[in-house]
């Protein structure tokens, strides 16, 4: 079996999960592992893993421009996000990622879990609370920016790596 693992990320965390998958199949499986800004199209596989960090809701455009063109084969998608503690939100964000799919494409489903932030995004939380210290939106936020800090974390890659499993078994 041919895998390519295709995903941006900026800060690292999509990067993470992208290097845990790669780590559960050999050397000779791996045909791709890397940037969706540099992925040839030439190369050809049998499963494919899309990732991205989560922008304004959505996957980026740029791995967006790559799984559009991707058809007929068995995709695999997988994710951070800043926003954790719902399992409703992880869903939203899953339909959105798999609205760019093509149909012709088999599923084997999504993997998404929290990601951590930068700190200028704890800064404007901090300074918009100086602001508005009655918003209490704002203080949810800051709260959810602290519990994001760890993730991806141990039980994060636990998880992602039984995701792996599953998808080795529906293809
Ligand atoms: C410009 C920008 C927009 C973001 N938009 C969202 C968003 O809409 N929803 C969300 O849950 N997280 C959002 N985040 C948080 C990132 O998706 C999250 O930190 C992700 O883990 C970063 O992944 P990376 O390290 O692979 O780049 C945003 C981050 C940035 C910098």
């Amino acid at each position: 079996m041919k895998v390519a693992i295709i995903y941006e990320s900026i800060t690292g965390n999509t990067k993470l999960l992208a290097d845990t998958i790669e780590k559960r199949f050999t050397k000779d499986e791996i045909v791709y592992c890397g940037d969706a800004r540099k992925f040839d199209f030439n190369i050809d596989a049998d499963l494919y893993f899309i990732g991205s960090w989560t922008n304004r809701g959505d996957m980026t455009l740029n791995v967006k421009n790559v799984l559009r063109r991707i058809t007929n084969k068995n995709i695999a998608l997988f994710g951070t996000c800043g926003y954790g503690g719902s399992i409703d939100y992880f869903k939203t964000l899953e339909s959105r990622f798999k609205s760019s799919m093509d149909e012709t494409n088999k599923y084997l489903g999504c993997f998404i879990c929290q990601g951590k932030m930068p700190l200028s995004v704890k800064n404007r939380y901090i300074d918009m609370i100086k602001d508005n210290p009655l918003d209490k939106n704002l203080e949810v936020s800051l709260k959810n920016y602290e519990e994001a800090v760890i993730h991806p974390d141990m039980n994060d890659l636990e998880n992602l790596k039984k995701f792996v499993s599953d998808v080795k078994n529906n293809i």
